[in-house]
């Protein structure tokens, strides 16, 4: 218990969660571009297996723990880094030091969060409620808001932002040989987080014109 405490633990903790979250989302995105190809039949199917696989319903809750896990670790890392950062250096320069992305992981993170909030209000509930019960159509109409497409285009590019840093962060906290691997880690992360930017708003913008 004592070790949860250290930095390090946090660091390595929160690396372990943020990588769980990446997986997920390549799940989501793999799901979600089903909808474009092959369509409805392979949707419906995809949707179907992940109502009912019993290692994906135990699955569940875990990536609600994961999320609520890396949200409030995220929140009290940026809270303790700030306090102790209260004093500030004359020549300090942060953009010699560190990318725009990596100092506003808070900033791109809350606005994923406020979309996530979003997403579980317009999906989840009218699902769970039986307002509507084919999958398909509900995700496909609510694209046909353009103030909906938006926000989703912008928390996706957000999402990518954020992975542009927290991919090779991850990688980095975990201590992976930095020389070595340094390199490809980065580039692999950038290609990452550009991939999930792009597929989940080109799924929203097809589906918002077509
Ligand atoms: C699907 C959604 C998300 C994914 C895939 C994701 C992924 C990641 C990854 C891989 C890291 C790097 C971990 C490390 O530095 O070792 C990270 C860091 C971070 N995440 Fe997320 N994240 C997501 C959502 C969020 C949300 C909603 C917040 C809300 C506050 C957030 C806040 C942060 C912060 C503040 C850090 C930097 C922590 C630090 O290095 O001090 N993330 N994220």
């Amino acid at each position: 218990m004592t070790f949860l405490k250290t930095s390090v633990a946090k660091k390595v903790a929160m690396a372990l969660s943020g990588l769980f979250l990446v997986l997920f989302i390549l799940v989501h995105l793999a799901i979600n571009l089903t909808l474009i190809y092959p369509g409805k039949e392979a949707f419906d199917a995809a949707v179907e297996f992940m109502g009912t696989n019993p290692l994906i319903q135990i699955m569940q809750p875990v990536l609600a723990l994961g999320f609520i896990f890396h949200i409030s670790m995220g929140i009290y890392l940026e809270w303790n880094n700030r306090s102790k950062r209260s004093v500030k250096y004359v020549n300090n320069n942060p953009k010699v030091a560190s990318s725009w992305a990596s100092r506003n992981m808070i900033w791109t993170g809350l606005f994923v969060l406020l979309f996530l909030i979003i997403h579980l209000l317009n999906y989840f509930v009218p699902f769970k409620t039986q307002e509507v019960s084919d999958h398909y159509v509900l995700v496909t109409g609510l694209f046909k808001s353009p103030v909906y497409t938006l926000i989703y285009v912008l928390a996706f590019i957000s999402l990518g932002i954020h992975l542009s840093h927290g991919f090779q962060s991850a990688f980095q906290s975990l201590g992976t040989p930095r020389q070595k691997c340094h390199k490809f880690i980065v580039y692999s992360g950038n290609l990452f987080a550009f991939l999930v930017a792009l597929g989940f708003s080109a799924i929203a913008i097809y589906f918002y014109f077509n």
